[in-house]
């Protein structure tokens, strides 16, 4: 580092700034978690039982030096005697362990001054003390628990996703149970989550249980996993004073096995360790000389440490961001500081606002609403991600503004309006003629398939619905709002059915009820939209209705019937392709199928769609159709739409309604 360092002309800055990431790395090291402090049972200072914890508290710390990763040990007497323990996670280094231990002892007295009994919890170790006798004792009261929200939630949903925890936390309490009285117990699983994401798990009592009070209190905390919404976190940790588990999508431990953890002794391996921290010290600076030093220079160009700490967490990807922020001047500006007359929409997630840019360019400014949690790093690689996505049917995101409160997200300008203004507008529905309205869903499922299958990330729309399609001035539809979820509200892609994004009326049964979603979710909204393009009509959201008044079911009456033109928009008519109407219905219809697995894949859909004399298997009964479950939970959600079907055809579908085919 010195030779480096002396090369440099900037050394003395260079060095400081050195020595400042290094600090930071080192303080870092203990990530803290959480602490609980007894507040029913306290001392006054200065008494026999403070003085005791004191030394308890300096026998833990200074006992940690004989690396042991658990130890336990009583100071005082009688009824002023303090119990306490200490225990590190199994696969950590001594060094660190002591450093986490050290942590924890001043940081426990200094967080709960007066409590008789505590516990802290930190990544790499935990240490609690009390005033009654806990050793061996199972205890899983006061707890802590860490979810972490962020993640694809194609995988996060998926069944290999649950499977695989499932998997890794059915083995762990045996695991860790048997490896209890060896000299380093903690257990560790991992299995793959789908192609390319492996869950790593990590279960571990303290060592003064009995096994079978550590395989409960493992099973016991495994199970809170589920039980915190739906298990729809990429990582997770739950805390119990007697043991802890956590589960993570990357190698969180340094541990190199896959079944039962290597011993690790004392003397024999801190030489091994040194070696490793000495390597692992060499890259490190040699990377912050690196980034450092380039880093360092941008400052003294930028003046700003912003840009630094962009680097840091981008790395080569920063100038595609630089190119992506604009400042929240320019965007204020171009909207004439969000003046109502350049107000042209609003969405689930803020205000849209027509803005022209300093050279000229009308873009497409949305103002999120600032009730999301995410920090602002989050917000920004969603945003890369996202902004990587190019298709001609797809919206361009073309830049982001983030100060203070605000996130702005800047897209290309469509000028037509979404496609539910003509669908469902009396006057305007004819300016779409058939030929449109095809060129408009084959568009829709080019757009839908490069989200799913094409683009480098997987992603789920989850809200495809008409008032998210964009026309341009050729009526080429764009789809807006994809990637939504991940840029908004973290929390809206756990799965959970009180929390589901998206619009009813779109939302398969499985979605609006389990919340549960997958490609087929974004199929079944499709097919909604298709029928809804076909008939000019939008699906009914009259949920109290007893009537059988929604699309779906008239489509597939009209359909059974064998009379598939009744659905058609009366304003096309006169003229229409009959093959391509009756295949749309037919597509339509396949894509609201009530199991998922019987709707097509939209790979599937459009080569049904570009091939004119293709296959296509015959639909059941659509979704919400055959009981009135859905139905019932619907109602519970305020909806914009109290649409009910036209006079036109009230007398079919009364005629249906009487009928023994619907149980109601
Ligand atoms: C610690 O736990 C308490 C009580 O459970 C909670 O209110 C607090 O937010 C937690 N602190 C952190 C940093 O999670
Ligand atoms: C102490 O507080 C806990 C909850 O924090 C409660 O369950 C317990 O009953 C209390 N004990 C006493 C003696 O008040
Ligand atoms: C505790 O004792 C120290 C000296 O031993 C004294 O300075 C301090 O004021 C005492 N605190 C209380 C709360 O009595
Ligand atoms: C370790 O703990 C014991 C009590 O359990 C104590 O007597 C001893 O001083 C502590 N410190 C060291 C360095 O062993
Ligand atoms: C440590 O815990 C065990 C029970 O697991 C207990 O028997 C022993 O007395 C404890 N050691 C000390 C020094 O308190
Ligand atoms: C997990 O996936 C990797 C490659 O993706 C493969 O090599 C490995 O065998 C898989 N493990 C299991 C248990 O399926």
């Amino acid at each position: 580092m010195r030779i480096m360092i002396t090369k440099s002309k900037n050394s003395l800055k260079l060095f400081l700034f050195c020595t400042l990431v290094l600090t930071v790395t080192e303080t870092s090291a203990s990530v803290f978690n959480n602490v609980s402090c007894s507040s029913n049972h306290t001392f006054t200072p200065n008494t026999t039982f403070n003085a005791n914890l004191n030394t308890l508290l300096s026998y833990l710390s200074s006992n940690v030096t004989n690396n042991f990763r658990f130890f336990n040990t009583t100071s005082g007497e009688g009824s002023d005697t303090v119990y306490g323990l200490y225990m590190c996670r199994g696969d950590v280094p001594f060094a660190l362990c002591r450093e986490c231990v050290g942590f924890a002892t001043l940081s426990i007295a200094s967080s709960c001054p007066t409590s008789k009994e505590a516990v802290i919890w930190y990544n790499e170790c935990l240490l609690r003390y009390s005033y009654r006798f806990f050793f061996s004792k199972m205890e899983e009261w006061p707890r802590h628990q860490v979810n972490i929200p962020l993640g694809d939630p194609v995988v996060l949903h998926s069944n290999k996703f649950y499977t695989a925890l499932g998997s890794i936390f059915d083995e762990l309490p045996n695991q860790a149970a048997l490896a209890l009285r060896g000299s380093n117990p903690y257990a560790v699983k991992q299995e793959n989550a789908s192609a390319s994401v492996t869950l790593y798990g990590l279960a571990q009592c303290t060592p003064d249980l009995a096994a079978g009070d550590c395989k409960r209190c493992i099973a016991d905390a495994a199970a809170e996993f589920a039980v915190s919404c739906c298990g729809g976190s990429i990582g997770a940790s739950v805390l119990f004073p007697s043991c802890i588990v956590r589960y993570e999508t990357y190698p969180f431990y340094q541990h190199s096995g896959t079944s039962a953890p290597t011993t690790i002794k004392g003397s024999g391996n801190i030489r091994t360790e040194v070696i490793v921290i000495a390597v692992v010290m060499v890259v490190v600076l040699v990377i912050i000389f690196f980034f450092g030093y380039y880093g360092f220079n941008r400052i003294k160009a930028r003046k700003k440490s912003k840009a630094s700490d962009d680097r840091e967490n981008f790395g080569v990807e920063i100038s595609v961001l630089e190119s992506l922020e604009f400042d929240f001047a320019t965007i204020e500006a171009a909207t004439n500081k969000f003046s109502e007359d350049r107000r042209i929409g609003k969405g689930g997630y803020g205000e849209v606002y027509k803005g022209i840019l300093p050279n000229g360019e009308e873009v497409a400014v949305k103002r999120l609403s600032t009730n999301s949690k995410q920090g602002a790093e989050e917000f920004k690689n969603e945003v890369l991600l996202i902004a990587k996505l190019q298709h001609k049917n797809l919206v361009r995101l073309i830049g982001f503004c983030q100060e203070d409160r605000e996130k702005i997200l800047i897209y290309e300008y469509v000028p037509n309006k979404s496609l539910d203004h003509f669908l469902f507008d009396p006057a305007k529905h004819r300016i779409l003629t058939w030929s449109e309205r095809y060129k408009i869903i084959k568009g829709i499922a080019r757009g839908i398939l490069y989200l799913h299958e094409d683009s480098r990330l997987k992603i789920i729309h989850r809200d495809i619905k008409p008032s998210n399609v964009l026309l341009d001035n050729d009526f080429d539809p764009k789809i807006s709002d994809f990637g939504m979820a991940r840029m908004v509200d973290t929390n809206q892609i756990q799965g959970c059915t009180n929390r589901v994004v998206g619009t009813y009326g779109y939302m398969p049964p499985e979605y609006a009820m389990h919340g549960h979603f997958s490609e087929k979710s974004d199929v079944f909204s499709f097919g909604v939209m298709i029928l809804e393009i076909i008939s000019g009509k939008k699906n009914s959201c009259s949920y109290e209705s007893s009537r059988v008044d929604d699309l779906l079911s008239y489509a597939w009456n009209n359909w059974r019937d064998v009379s598939p033109f009744q659905l058609l928009d009366p304003s096309l008519v006169e003229s229409y392709s009959p093959n391509e109407v009756e295949k749309c219905m037919q597509i339509g219809l396949l894509c609201v199928q009530e199991n998922p697995d019987d709707r097509p894949i939209i790979g599937t859909i459009v080569s049904y769609l570009s091939n004119p004399s293709v296959e296509m298997p015959f639909p059941l009964e659509p979704a919400f159709f055959m009981q009135g479950r859905v139905r019932r939970h619907s109602a519970e959600h305020q909806s914009s739409s109290g649409y009910s079907i036209n006079h036109s055809f009230s007398t079919s579908v009364n005629n249906m309604s009487t009928t023994v085919f619907f149980p109601r």
